[in-house]
């Protein structure tokens, strides 16, 4: 198989589509040259490539990149996986992951990987298949358990967890109700770190991550206002929270 071809056929499958339906709506006549195709016997025409792009809107990075696949595997039994949240490669919450990242853990910018949002879909899991089984959020979750730890970094945007925090919270739905013997073991394993203004001003933005694990100790809570911190500055720039990340290192990080 060739990398085209075997993009095409993840393209295929992600759409939930047999050879034949996938055949029919980019208009070939039989099942067979898309098989072709996804060998890398026939070539794809520029039309129908074009065709292809424009239908499933697809990015031509997504298209051509196949190394842009990450690997989300542990470096080491004991190796921490942070996700963030945030719209940003180099804001706060990366900020934070640095501070408290040893060489054997791993960030992953979730802006960054390949996802698809549940709205694109037509309640299709609900029939119990997931059209986007084949995106990097089912590897992400599917390896987020051979970590000690995983902790979800999420920044506050207008008032609420910012929207890549809820596409993962939905498509999570779907991955556990596929994978049930996970979630308790998943579940342990989860901490979330929130940089928000503050609990007094939106006391219902932690109440999301505390109705999912119960547990307040794990969460870390960086709320801007005590610090006098403006939605733009710096985090670390404050002492107390420098204090506050050494105290999480401590509790969390290195045990
Ligand atoms: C579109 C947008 C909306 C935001 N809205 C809020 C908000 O309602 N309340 C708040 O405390 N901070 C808000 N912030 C500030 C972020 O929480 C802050 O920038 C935080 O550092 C985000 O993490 P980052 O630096 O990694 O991007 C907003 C930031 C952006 C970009």
């Amino acid at each position: 198989m060739n990398k085209l071809g075997e993009k095409i056929k993840e393209i295929r499958l992600k759409e939930g589509l047999s050879q034949e339906a996938f055949a029919k709506e980019l208009g070939y006549n039989s099942r067979s040259t898309i098989n072709k195709i996804e060998k890398g016997i026939n070539e794809i025409s520029y039309d129908k490539l074009m065709l292809l792009i424009q239908k499933y809107e697809i990015e031509l990075d997504e298209l051509f990149d196949k190394n842009k696949k990450k690997s989300f595997a542990p470096l080491d039994d004991d190796s921490i996986l942070y996700v963030s949240f945030s719209a940003r490669s180099a804001g706060n919450c990366t900020d934070i992951v640095q501070y408290l990242l040893r060489p054997k853990d791993k960030l992953i910018l979730f802006k960054d990987i390949f996802y698809n949002p549940c709205s694109k879909c037509n309640y299709e899991c609900f029939k119990s298949i997931c059209k986007y089984r084949y995106d990097d959020i089912y590897d992400l979750l599917d390896s987020a358990n051979n970590y000690k730890k995983v902790v979800f970094i999420v920044p506050m945007y207008c008032g609420n967890p910012s929207s890549l925090y809820f596409m993962i919270s939905e498509r999570m739905q779907d991955y556990f109700s596929n994978n049930e013997n996970k979630w308790d073991f998943f579940l342990e394993k989860l901490h979330f770190i929130c940089i928000y203004g503050s609990d007094e001003e939106t006391p219902y933005f932690i109440e999301t991550f505390k109705s999912i694990i119960k547990d307040e100790t794990k969460i870390l809570k960086i709320e801007r206002h005590k610090y006098n911190l403006k939605m733009s500055e710096r985090v670390l720039d404050r002492e107390e929270v420098i204090s506050l990340l050494e105290q999480y290192k401590s509790r969390i990080v290195n045990v």
